[in-house]
């Protein structure tokens, strides 16, 4: 069942998902050169590699994948003529817990991420791109690399690419599912065939050493999506569907304690929390209210309901004023949420109602990142491990006084002493959740004594 509504919510704008919900669309090469299809692909092919860099800059698009870097600016790290080989690689790892819209693309439109691979690998000078799908995806792997068999049948990928001399090769790789594999150098290493063990930047920037220690692009499955619509529309247009530094649309995935979770696709930044919530989600269930909300990914920091957000705002006259707004009127788009001391993320809007044990819910996101530290790192591999080891003792009826001083001092001994952000994504859900909901973790630790 698809977490798509089949009607988009009036406030929607589906370009990514606007073919895939169409009735009857398949996810083949016939029905997607029916709805235009690849007409992107020969516009790209009749550019310049540096006017389609420069289009993307203009777009202000930025990552989909979590970090939410700027595309083009990504892009532009690539030096066109340094005789070495480029290569593009698609991060179709979608591990993040509470995101789930890749899924969707590579399963019902393969095609427009294909279209967005071929027009990016022109524009990188790129010859040899590859699609990064995880294991447990493995329908997903089945129909894209069917769909770049009938891409290549048809002229679209492979050699002399619609007679213009330009060729490229695409490959669908399968992780052996892990999610550290979705931070773009573990999926480097995993993609040479090595322990996914992240490289430590500097020097290992993928566009400085990357696959095979070339120059390499690692992009979001989505972010791919995002390039034939920015050539479609023009950059401007598209630019302008979002805020000044977050063009176009995004993809929001509502789970956990709402009427109608789903994925939806809106312009960034056209509607805040609470329209989020209450005018496209319903709602929270009858008769219960919202308590927490993980706005971008479970590594996102949490946010209470019920807190007011302290920021500074422009006045009129330009100077700088103290601002207090309530949380659930934070606008989403990258700016405001990271404003707030969270982040847009990969887009996962987790949402909890009063029924939540916060306790409860850490300790899960805590087991979660103790399953998946990949180990290289010792603050990491001990310590997610003493976090989770904690919470599941304060859960089970074990907690004493000094657990969340102590809990809070493993995470802050997490982050930023790591390889990755893996450190960060580990440790920030008990910073947060320790800060936002301490009543609840005192009470918990202070029941032994
Ligand atoms: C632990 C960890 C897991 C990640 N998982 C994913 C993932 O599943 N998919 C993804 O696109 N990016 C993921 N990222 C982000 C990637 O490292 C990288 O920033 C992204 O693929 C770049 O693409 P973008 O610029 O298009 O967002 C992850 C990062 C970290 C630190």
């Amino acid at each position: 069942m698809s977490c798509i509504h089949p009607a988009p919510h009036p406030k929607e704008r589906r370009i990514i998902f606007g073919n895939l919900t169409q009735p009857g669309y398949a996810p083949d090469l016939k029905t997607y050169v029916a709805h235009g299809g690849y007409e992107q692909l020969r516009k790209a092919l009749s550019m310049t590699p540096s006017a389609i860099i420069d289009a993307v800059k203009a777009a202000n698009l930025r990552g989909r994948g979590g970090a939410g870097f700027p595309c083009g600016i990504k892009w532009s790290f690539i030096k066109q003529d340094d005789g070495k080989p480029h290569y593009l690689v698609v991060n179709g790892d979608e591990s993040e817990p509470g995101t789930f819209k890749d899924r969707y693309i590579l399963h019902e439109d393969p095609h427009q991420l294909i279209e967005g691979v071929a027009i990016s690998s022109f524009a990188l000078g790129v010859k040899l791109a590859y699609i990064y799908i995880r294991c447990e995806f493995p329908a997903a792997a089945k129909i894209v690399a069917a769909a770049i068999a009938e891409a290549k049948a048809a002229g679209f990928l492979g050699t002399n690419i619609l007679g213009t001399g330009f060729s490229l090769d695409v490959f669908v790789h399968q992780g052996a599912g892990a999610y550290i594999c979705g931070e773009e150098t573990s999926l480097i290493e995993s993609l040479e065939g090595k322990r996914p063990y992240p490289r430590i930047k500097p020097p290992y920037f993928p566009a400085v050493f990357g696959l095979y220690m070339n120059p390499t692009v690692v992009n979001n499955v989505e972010t791919i999506c995002h390039i034939p619509h920015i050539l479609r529309l023009g950059p401007e247009e598209y630019a302008k569907m979002g805020t000044p530094g977050d063009g176009g649309t995004r993809t929001l995935c509502v789970s956990g304690d709402v009427q109608r979770p789903g994925a939806y696709e809106l312009p960034a930044g056209a509607v805040t929390l609470r329209e989020l919530l209450y005018d496209i989600c319903g709602g929270p269930k009858p008769g219960r209210s919202f308590k927490a909300i993980i706005p971008g990914g479970s590594s996102a920091k949490v946010l209470r309901a019920d807190e007011k957000i302290k920021r500074k705002v422009k006045g009129p006259d330009g100077t700088m004023l103290d601002q207090e707004i309530d949380v659930l009127d934070l606008v989403m788009d990258a700016a405001s949420l990271a404003g707030a001391g969270t982040m847009i993320g990969s887009g996962g809007v987790i949402v909890m109602d009063d029924t939540r044990n916060m306790v409860e819910t850490l300790n899960n996101l805590n087991l979660f990142y103790a399953h998946e530290s990949c180990g290289q790192c010792t603050p990491c591999r001990e310590g997610s491990l003493w976090m989770a080891k904690m919470s599941s003792r304060m859960l089970a009826g074990g907690g004493v006084e000094n657990d969340p001083k102590k809990l809070k001092s493993i995470a802050d001994n997490i982050a930023g002493r790591t390889v990755c952000a893996f450190g960060e994504a580990a440790s920030w859900p008990t910073q947060s959740f320790l800060e936002k909901f301490p009543e609840e973790f005192a009470a918990i630790a202070t029941k032994n004594k």
